[in-house]
């Protein structure tokens, strides 16, 4: 049973993988969810789990790459249930992508897909949350990919890690307005998404124990979130040696 109870919490990328699983996991606490993703059919069979579970729940397919829809969600999540407590930006897509294969247009893609839905929601939220009494949570599902460039994931790298830095720079303004923000990291959770990519996934956890983490992070709301230790130990160690040495070490990794 979470410890987060009674509360508004607006998830994004909701429709299947690691943000479905935190929604039914939440609605178990007796809280209003509001979830969004494209996929209309597949949203509304989480919800549906959602409301058996006992949490009221209002599902709106829309797509984060149109801040205007975005917006909108915000809007009518605020209408229906009068302010949004904890948002989890949770929308995101790493490909396997060569930096000799990818287009320019590929890289635009990646990082509209990783950084721009994180943007699109981001900002009517701090007006939202900024104007509530008690502020509020924004909780963002980085990628511990986001902490380096990982060889075979730079678009995907490169757009968690303009995130992240967004999102550090928004924590230390909006404090004094109570609006928090979490940046959470996982390593390799095997969602069906991924599934097959060809991709190498040292320490793969499951996304029902993904969505656990992440419910902790919601609820203990640190500034930086990182699991499962031993895929954030390797990347913690990775970034501590030279250059030189941790390449050869990827450079393996990636071939494996
Ligand atoms: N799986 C991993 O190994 C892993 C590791 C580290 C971080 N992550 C991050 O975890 C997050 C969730 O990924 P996942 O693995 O659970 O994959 P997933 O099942 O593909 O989940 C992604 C969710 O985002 C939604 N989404 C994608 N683009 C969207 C858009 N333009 N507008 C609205 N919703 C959109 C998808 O729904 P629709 O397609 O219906 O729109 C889906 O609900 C991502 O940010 C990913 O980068 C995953």
């Amino acid at each position: 049973m979470p410890r987060i109870t009674d509360r508004t919490i607006l998830i994004v990328g909701a429709s299947s993988g690691i943000g479905a699983e935190v929604a039914r996991q939440l609605a178990h606490g007796g809280n209003r969810l509001v979830l969004t993703a494209r996929r209309a059919p597949e949203l509304a069979a989480v919800a549906k789990d959602v409301r058996a579970a006992g949490s009221a729940c209002l599902d709106i397919a829309a797509d984060a790459l149109d801040p205007r829809a975005s917006a909108d969600v915000v809007t009518a999540a605020v209408e229906e249930y009068g302010s949004v407590d904890v948002a989890l930006l949770n929308a995101g897509q790493g490909p396997d992508m060569s930096m000799d294969q990818v287009s320019v247009a590929d890289v635009s893609r990646i990082t509209a897909l990783n950084y721009d839905v994180v943007v699109n929601y981001l900002i009517p939220l701090i007006a939202q949350m900024g104007s509530q009494r008690n502020g509020g949570l924004i909780a963002h599902t980085n990628s511990l990919a986001g902490l380096m460039g990982i060889p075979r994931q730079g678009p995907y790298s490169a757009a968690k890690a303009a995130a992240r830095t967004l999102i550090d720079a928004a924590r230390i303004e909006l404090a004094p307005r109570g609006v928090r923000f979490t940046s959470i990291h996982p390593g390799f959770v095997a969602t069906e998404r991924i599934s097959g990519d060809g991709l190498p996934k040292p320490f793969q956890i499951s996304q029902e124990r993904a969505a656990r983490h992440v419910v902790r992070a919601l609820e203990r709301e640190p500034a930086q979130s990182y699991f499962p230790w031993p895929t954030a130990a390797l990347v913690r160690t990775l970034r501590a040696l030279p250059t030189s040495v941790s390449s050869l070490v990827l450079r393996k990794l990636a071939s494996r």
